[in-house]
């Protein structure tokens, strides 16, 4: 085990075994607003910048942990091959929670829709963790639970939480510092849109795409910049309710990201025609008067972010719409 992540581990975890059968949790997937991209350090996943998200509210992973004979991957039902990519990166990081001699049967179920490319790792390393949490009964605080998500997969670090999140960038080098908090601000008509326009499988993962898009990108000097100034602004305009202003940084943002990965080489072009399209689209719409901003992650697809009273209109013109009410008890 690399001597960084047994030393947080150590001082994070109580030593102890299972103290039940089965443990179960879930955890919400989430869309940054403020985005990250780049790590500066890669095994304990510790990240060049802050970021700033919303998570999805009732759309995410229910998992169960059971102790078992052997080691077994079952995701919406049907058993995965466990020398698979998503079984090895999962029991990789299970690994480094369980005595040598410990199986595990790992059920899990996505509610967010597995072909919108959203069922990311965020909400499956977050359960995994919570689901640790029960069957350990380590009693771990939200923020501890942060810190180890995010060695899961970064943005699981947020996934912690509901509503929205901050993951703060740290300075230690042990990575003590870098964890996500819940901003205490709720927002009762604000929504996110779901547009699954293609289920074209992701082409490059997002840990390979940022390291290309450091090592090969001259445009990616600016991005920690860009995040400093977009940060702030989008902090503050959550406090403030100021939704132009989130949506139009929080747009800006999301494409800045899009600029530095297609500048890399080879490009790290997620877009489809589809979601140029879906991009004009919703200019042409903002020109008409309508309050609505757009942002994409690692893949092809559009997520909208707009206030309930331009529902029906979003939905006219993208009936595929699926509608999230993160403030949604
Ligand atoms: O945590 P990862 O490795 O899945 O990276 C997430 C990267 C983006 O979704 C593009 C941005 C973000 O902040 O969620």
């Amino acid at each position: 085990m690399n001597p960084d992540l047994h030393k947080i581990i150590s001082s994070i975890l109580p030593h102890t075994q299972p103290r039940k059968q089965a443990g179960q949790a879930y955890a919400p997937a989430n869309i940054a607003l403020c985005k990250y991209w780049g790590k500066r350090q890669e095994s304990l996943k510790l990240p060049l910048t802050g970021s700033l998200s919303i998570s999805l509210a009732q759309l995410g992973t229910h998992m169960r942990i059971e102790l078992s004979e052997t080691d077994q991957l079952i995701i919406n039902d049907e058993a995965q091959d466990i020398r698979g990519k998503a079984a090895t990166r999962l029991f990789e990081f299970l690994s480094l929670f369980r005595a040598p001699d410990t199986h595990f049967k790992i059920k899990s179920l996505n509610t967010i829709p597995m072909a919108a490319g959203l069922a990311s790792s965020a909400s499956a390393f977050a359960s995994a963790v919570n689901a640790l949490n029960d069957l350990y009964q380590w009693e771990l605080s939200a923020q501890q639970r942060s810190i180890l998500a995010r060695i899961g997969s970064g943005s699981a670090s947020r996934s912690i939480y509901q509503g929205f999140v901050e993951w703060h960038r740290g300075e230690q080098a042990d990575g003590m510092d870098s964890f996500a908090e819940r901003l205490d601000t709720e927002w009762p008509d604000f929504r996110i849109g779901i547009l699954t326009l293609s289920d074209a499988k992701k082409t490059v993962g997002s840990s390979e795409g940022m390291q290309r898009t450091i090592e090969s990108s001259t445009l990616f000097e600016s991005w920690p910049a860009q995040v400093d100034k977009d940060l702030p602004v989008i902090r503050q305009a959550i406090r403030d309710q100021d939704f132009d202003t989130l949506g139009k940084t929080a747009e800006q943002n999301a494409l800045s990201m899009h600029a530095t990965m297609i500048s890399a080489w080879p490009p790290v072009l997620y877009w489809r025609p589809e979601s140029v399209a879906t991009l004009h689209q919703v200019h042409q719409l903002r020109q008409q008067g309508l309050s609505v901003y757009a942002t994409m992650d690692a893949g092809p697809n559009v997520k909208l972010l707009f206030k309930e009273k331009t529902r029906n209109e979003l939905l006219q013109a993208f009936p595929g719409l699926q509608v999230v009410e993160p403030f949604s008890a």
